[in-house]
């Protein structure tokens, strides 16, 4: 491959990042360069985030719309406080309580963030990463990175550095390499400018853990699943979002009632020679893969966390074997569950009747 010719990746271990290679990147991001790094998320895609034409930069190589704003990556409480104006109590607790961590706090800006970073918005959406690479390279760089997810615009977030480069190939100066992300799902983005925080992306954050530290909080239109919605209060929330190229048909209710319907489609779409693939739970696999072309097992029913981080490697997968339709479940709605529920039905592109009570 011709990224690896070049050698754009930067291998490091994840949990001791070499500080050698870790300033190798931030020498790129200095020179106006961009680079993709893992977080306990998905894998970002880089820039100086003071850095306009940096920035412009990682518009161009994603293919995202100039009116979606980036999230900017900062690496203390007290530079997050300096890119903001106006906080808000909550941000304290919240910052406090879940940074670093799978969150985004969506602020007030102080004019230093460029527009070009913040899509002409007079808010920015701030991110403390746990994990040790964005942690170093902002340390090494002394400066913010914007960074959002380090995909094709529309595609599902890459959870390894291979689909990094699947989708951006060299077009990035460079990719760090620390293997697969833990989480598998996007930070959670709530909005601390509205009287009540608003919850604009639901992510690997869950709902819950936020309200036990600030009470209730509010979902925005288009964020549950049943209807989608248009004007979404995210900017990046389009309907059609983190999709595969595959037709996807969701299936919704009670274990015995997903394992039934499912089984009888696949058999369905198998008589008449349609080729199909699954997303399945552990106690799916006996029963549908009879029926199905390829199967991609994410571990027990109930153990959303394990969803949650095969779910975009998975969706890859099954969309490179050139399948009609993927067939997949849809968890309960609590949790993660309530974010696993969100992509599958963005990636689906239509909505689906919410799970019962
Ligand atoms: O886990 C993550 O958040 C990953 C890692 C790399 O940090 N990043 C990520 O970024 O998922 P991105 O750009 O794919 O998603 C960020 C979301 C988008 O929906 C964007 O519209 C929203 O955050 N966002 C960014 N700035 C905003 C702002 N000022 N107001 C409202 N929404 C904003
Ligand atoms: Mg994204």
């Amino acid at each position: 491959m011709a990224g690896q010719e070049k050698n754009i990746f930067l291998r490091v271990t994840a949990s001791h990042p070499l500080r050698k290679r870790i300033q190798e990147a931030a020498t790129v991001l200095r020179r106006g360069g961009l680079v993709a790094f893992p977080t306990e998320t998905v894998y970002g895609l880089g820039a100086n985030a003071l850095d306009k034409d940096a920035v412009r930069g990682i518009f161009e190589v994603k293919q995202r719309p100039t009116w979606d704003p980036l999230i900017v990556h900062v690496d203390s409480v007290e530079s997050a406080r300096s890119y903001a104006r106006h906080l808000a109590p909550v941000f304290d607790k919240l910052a406090a309580r879940f940074w670093p961590g799978p969150l985004t706090l969506v602020v007030e800006k102080n004019p230093v963030i460029p527009d070009e970073v913040t899509a002409g918005r007079d808010t920015v959406a701030l991110r403390i990463s746990r994990h040790r690479v964005p942690a170093m390279l902002l340390e090494e760089l002394r400066a913010p990175i914007a960074a959002p997810s380090a995909n094709t615009f529309g595609s599902p977030s890459p959870t390894r550095a291979e689909h990094v480069f699947k989708d951006l190939g060299d077009r990035v100066d460079l990719i760090v390499d620390a293997g697969p992300t833990t989480l598998g799902l996007e930070s959670t983005v709530v909005d601390l400018t509205r009287p009540t925080p608003v919850i604009l992306r639901p992510g690997a954050l869950c709902r819950e853990d936020i309200e036990s530290v600030i009470g209730p909080v509010e979902l925005a239109p288009g964020v549950m699943d049943e209807v989608a919605h248009e004007g979404l209060a995210g900017p990046g929330m389009t309907t059609r979002h983190y999709s595969p190229k595959t037709r996807m048909e969701l299936f919704d209710g009670p274990l015995h009632e997903i394992v039934s319907a499912m089984v009888a489609r696949a058999a369905d779409l198998q008589s008449r020679n349609i080729t199909a693939g699954a997303l399945v739970s552990d106690e799916m696999v006996v029963s549908m893969q009879p029926h199905t072309d390829y199967l991609s097992a994410f571990g027990k029913w109930g153990h959303w966390l394990g969803y949650a981080q095969r779910l975009f490697a998975a969706l890859r997968a099954l969309d490179s074997y050139g399948l009609v339709v993927i067939l997949c479940p849809l968890p309960p709605s609590e949790g993660i569950g309530l974010a696993i529920r969100d992509r599958l039905q963005r990636a689906a592109g239509r909505p689906t009747p919410a799970s019962g009570p």
